[in-house]
Parts: structure tokens; sequence; C-alpha cells
């Protein structure tokens, strides 16, 4: 007899089994889908003929891998070396490592745009800041206005304040030392990541919110850094693999990074009790972006930065100052230290220029210390600040690089690390010479211009770098004042490895004397620890602050 109990159990599957079937279904389409799409972009996709790493060709993971593993810039220097000057970096992108393709892609009007991972970074709909603005009309007007703020007399004026961080910062140097004989009056090692840190960190909250964060003074604000941290490794793996994006829907964060969540509601309720204090005081009471911005129009329509948008900007010149000039300043400790007939042969030009510290400041006689800005230039070519590639996508027309023609769409870009390791354009690139940077009989003047035509820590074009010069300021004061008043020297032991290579690591992480960088949009990194010593009879004013 026909069994219709089983007959219906048969017909009628159950809530789980159709739920496996189900996701075995979709699984398997996923993976179809996976298979078909590679096979496109790897055989024939119109960037197929390009070489480059074959998890590159199919996916743009392998940008946020190795993103993530802060090596991006590094892995971007092997693959010139393995696959030549252009390399297929993402499935949809590539990277060139010659001067042409420098120049004609950060110098072209019409042919490129930022990519779209810079859209991600946009808080919410329309909020963009000068460096998120694709739009060009957006970008110019934003320019327009903060090109005023840092007018040479708004740094200017501006430098005073900077001055005194600094002597700030020399102060905590020389006043660390616990003196004894048995050190014959060095300091303990000290962290030179988390002093530039403090320092740039308290420069720029003075320049963006007119206030100093005094981070180098006391550690209530310490988290700041963390959260900034925090913001850009999220948004330097997204910006590789722009698609990420949609998983911050899924509120990750919350589950998995609660702390970080805390510290931004902590990052955010201290910025608006800074802009709530500065607009509580006189608008002309500080030289800051604030005094120099309210009031300024953009020439052709007359239009200014509303308050917000001015606060924008100041939120994001926090990470873009304070990271990148920190990062550059500690590169110099570093170098400095790795190579002492370079420490020696600046510290013989900045005593012998200047008689007494209140003569460091912006002027002739800082610009006639052409040592101090080729070790400054030297150390930004050997690690960049902003070592990742800068992405920008080929406008409708296409655009032509290096004789390749680039179809609409795509995202090109130099990487400045590799191309600052380009043998054929910096011989012995991974050898710190500021001499490269200053004409001689050994060196002529059409070497120095190469070296600068290929130097890209800056960007070129209409998106360079709107705080080049108050970077160079800030550098050459701090440099210039803690060789007036201090010695140092690397720490010995294994304090005094950190931040170098490692003999026999992977990956081009070998070389001992190369400031290690990890690549997150901007860069992290630990050490180098030194020593210092006051000079004899000097500093007896730092005291007094
Ligand atoms: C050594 C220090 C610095 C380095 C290496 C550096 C590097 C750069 C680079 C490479 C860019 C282009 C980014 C892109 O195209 O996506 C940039 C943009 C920018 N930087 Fe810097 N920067 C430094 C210091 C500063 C400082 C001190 C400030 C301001 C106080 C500043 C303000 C800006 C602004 C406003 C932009 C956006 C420019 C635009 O899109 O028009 N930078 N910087």
């Amino acid at each position: 007899m026909l069994n219709l109990q089983s007959l219906s159990a048969f017909e009628r599957p159950s809530a789980l089994s159709l739920f496996k079937n189900g996701a075995l279904f979709i699984l398997s389409c996923l993976v179809i889908r996976f298979i078909v799409v590679s096979i496109y972009r790897v055989w024939f996709h119109p960037l197929a003929k390009y070489p480059g790493p074959w998890t590159a060709k199919i996916s743009d993971f392998h940008g946020a891998y190795h993103n993530v593993k802060g090596q991006l810039h590094v892995e971007s220097a092997r693959a010139h070396k393995k696959y030549g000057s252009v390399v297929r970096q993402g499935p949809n992108k590539l990277i060139f490592d010659s001067v042409t393709a420098l120049h004609e892609i950060y110098y072209s009007k019409d042919g490129v745009q930022k990519s779209y991972g810079y859209e991600t970074m946009v808080p919410a709909p329309g909020a963009y800041n000068i460096f998120t603005a694709v739009d060009k009309g957006i970008h110019r007007f934003k320019r327009k206005m903060l090109n005023q703020g840092f007018s040479d007399q708004a740094i200017r004026a501006f430098e005073p304040t900077m001055l005194h961080h600094i002597d700030l910062f020399v102060r905590n140097l020389v006043r660390a030392p616990v003196y004894n004989d048995d050190n014959e009056g060095w300091s303990p090692p000290l962290d030179m990541t988390e002093r530039c840190r403090h320092l740039e960190y308290d420069i720029m909250g003075e320049f963006g919110f007119g206030q100093s964060f005094q981070l180098q003074t006391k550690p209530d604000n310490h988290f700041l850094i963390d959260a900034t941290t925090a913001t850009s490794h999220k948004a330097g793996v997204i910006i590789q693999y722009p698609r990420l994006e949609y998983t911050q829907y899924l509120q990750l964060d919350k589950l998995f990074y609660r702390k970080g969540m805390e510290m931004r509601e902590k990052f955010l309720r201290l910025m608006a009790r800074l802009v709530k204090e500065r607009l509580s005081a006189d608008k002309d009471s500080q030289n800051d972006l604030f005094s120099f911005l309210i009031d300024a129009k953009d020439p052709e329509t007359g239009r200014g930065f509303t308050e917000s948008e001015l606060w924008a900007e100041s939120r994001f010149l926090l990470i873009a100052g304070a990271d990148t000039s920190s990062t550059a300043l500690t590169a110099i400790f570093f170098y400095l230290t790795a190579y002492p007939e370079c420490y020696a042969t600046l510290v013989s030009e900045i005593l012998s220029t200047f008689s007494s510290p209140d003569e460091i400041e912006s002027g002739p006689k800082i610009a006639s210390c052409r040592y101090l800005r080729a070790c400054i230039d030297e150390a930004l070519r050997m690690s960049p600040p902003i070592s990742g590639t800068l992405w920008r996508e080929v406008c409708p027309g296409g655009l032509e690089v290096d004789g390749n023609f680039l179809p609409p769409g795509i995202d090109i870009g130099v990487n400045p690390y590799a191309v600052h390791h380009n043998e054929d354009l910096y011989p012995d690139s991974y050898t710190f010479k500021p001499e490269r940077w200053i004409p001689s009989d050994q060196n002529p003047k059409e070497a120095v211009e190469r070296a600068r035509h290929a130097f890209s820590v800056y960007s070129f074009g209409t998106r360079a770098c709107a705080g080049r010069n108050m970077a160079y300021m800030e550098l050459s004061d701090a440099v210039a004042k803690t060789i007036w008043y201090t010695d140092f020297r690397r720490a010995e032991g294994p304090l005094g490895k950190v931040s170098a290579g490692v003999v026999g690591a992977k990956d081009g992480r070998q070389r001992v004397k190369e400031f290690q960088l990890m690549e997150h949009l901007t860069c992290s990194h630990d050490g180098p620890f030194l020593q210092f010593k006051g000079r004899k009879g000097r500093g007896q004013e730092l005291f007094k602050i």
C-alpha cells in the first residue's frame, strides 16, 4: 500500500533543507559569476594586455589586502621592478613610474579627475572638503578660498605660534634627561614618532581651531591620535576597494570596533567644544584659519565659506597637515641618526648660520641653509608621508600616457614611493644622499633638475598640496631649533632598531637604513628612539616657557 505519510514528507522538504538548497544555489551562482568575471578581467578586459599580479587583475581585494598590511607602497615598487613601468594594480587600475606619466596624469586639465574612491570619504551627501571634492567646480571654489589662508602673509603671521610649540618640543627633549654620570648627560631614549605627532597636532590645532590640543603638555587629549589614525586606516582600505563602503551599512564597527566608535564620539565632542570656544572669542584674536577665512570671498562670485564649510576644512587639515608633517619630521630624525656624516654637515651649517635661536625663523638666514633643505627633501623622497598612489579617473575622451591610450573610467596614478625608488631617476635610491639636491662639480645642475621633476611628494597640478610652504616652514624651524639647542644620537640596543628595516625581512623591509612606513592613506610608524643632550650654555630661556 502506498505510504502517504512518507510521500508528503518527500514532497514537502523541511525549511532547513530549503534554506540549505537556496544557500547552495546562491553560492554556486556567486562562484560562477566570480569565475566568469575573472576570465573576462584577465583575458578580455581593455586592460588585459598590461602585466601585473593575477590577484590584482581579478579583484581590488589585492590593493585592500596590501593596504591593510600597510605595504601597498612597497608592493608597488616591487611590482614595477618585476613587471616594468606600467603595472595593472586592480581590474580597472594602472600604475606608472615615469616622469612623463607623472606630469601627463597630474597636470592634465580635462583628461582626469580624482577617482570615485575619494567620494567614499564624504561623511554625508554634499559634505565635501577640499580633498574629497571630485567635482572640479566645487574644488576650484574651495581651493581659491583656502589659498587665502595659505598665503605667505597668513603663514608668516602664524609662524610665532608655530615657533612657540617648537620651543616646547625642544624644551621637552632637553628636560627629559635624568642627568647622571653613567649616561654623560644623554637623555633616556625618546620615541620620536610620539614626540613629533604631539608637536604637529598641537600646531594644527592652533592653525585650524585657534587652540592647542596641549598634547605636548598633558595626556588628556592623546586619544586624538588614535582616533584620526583609525579614520585614515579605514579610509585607506576603502579607497583601494570602494565597494567595501557598502559594508558600512552593516554597521560592523558597532559590533567589532566599539572602542573605535567611542573614540570617534570623543573626537567629535572635542571638535565641537573647540569650535564653540573659537566662535565665542573675537574673530581676530588668533592668527588662525578662521581669522584668515571667515571674511574671505571668492573674487569672482563674491561667495565665502559658510562656518560649517570652514570647520570641515579645519577637521580635514588635522590629518592632512599634522599626520604628514609629523611623518616627515620623524623621518628626518631617523635619517640624520642613520647617517652620522650627514648629521655632522647639517650641525655645522646650523651652528655657523645662527648666532641666537631667535634668528631661527623664515627669512634670508634659514633660506641660505641649503643643506637643511636638502636633508628635508631627501627624507621626503626616501619616505614620502603620503606614499600611496593618488588615484585619478580617466575622463570621457580617454587619455594618452607614455604612449598608451587609456579608456575613460579607469583609475591611473603614479606611486610616489615607487617613483622615488626608480633607479633610473634616483641612482642608489635607497641611500640617503642630501647632496643629490645641491648642484656641484660632482652633481651638475641638470641632474638636480631631473631629480626635482620626479619629486612627487606634494603631487602636481591643481590638486597639489596647498600647505607645502607651511610644511617647509615647520620642518626647517623644528630641525634647526632642535640642532641649535641639542645634540642627538640613536639609542643603543634593540630600541635603536625600532623603525628600521630588518636584515633578512621579506618584501622590501630588509634595509636597516630605511625608515619603515606603514601606508594607510597617511602613514603609521614607530620610533626611532633617540637620546638628546642639551648643548652647553644653551636652553635656559626654554625653561621659562
Ligand atoms: C610634509 C608635509 C606634507 C606632505 C608630504 C603633503 C602632501 C600632500 C599631497 C600628496 C597632497 C595631494 C593629495 C591628493 O591628491 O589626494 C596634499 C594635499 C593637500 N595638502 Fe598637503 N602635505 C603636507 C603638509 C600639509 C600641510 C602642513 C597642510 C596644511 C596646513 C596641507 C594641506 C593640504 C591641502 C589643503 C591639500 C588639498 C589640496 C587640494 O586638493 O587642492 N598639507 N598634500
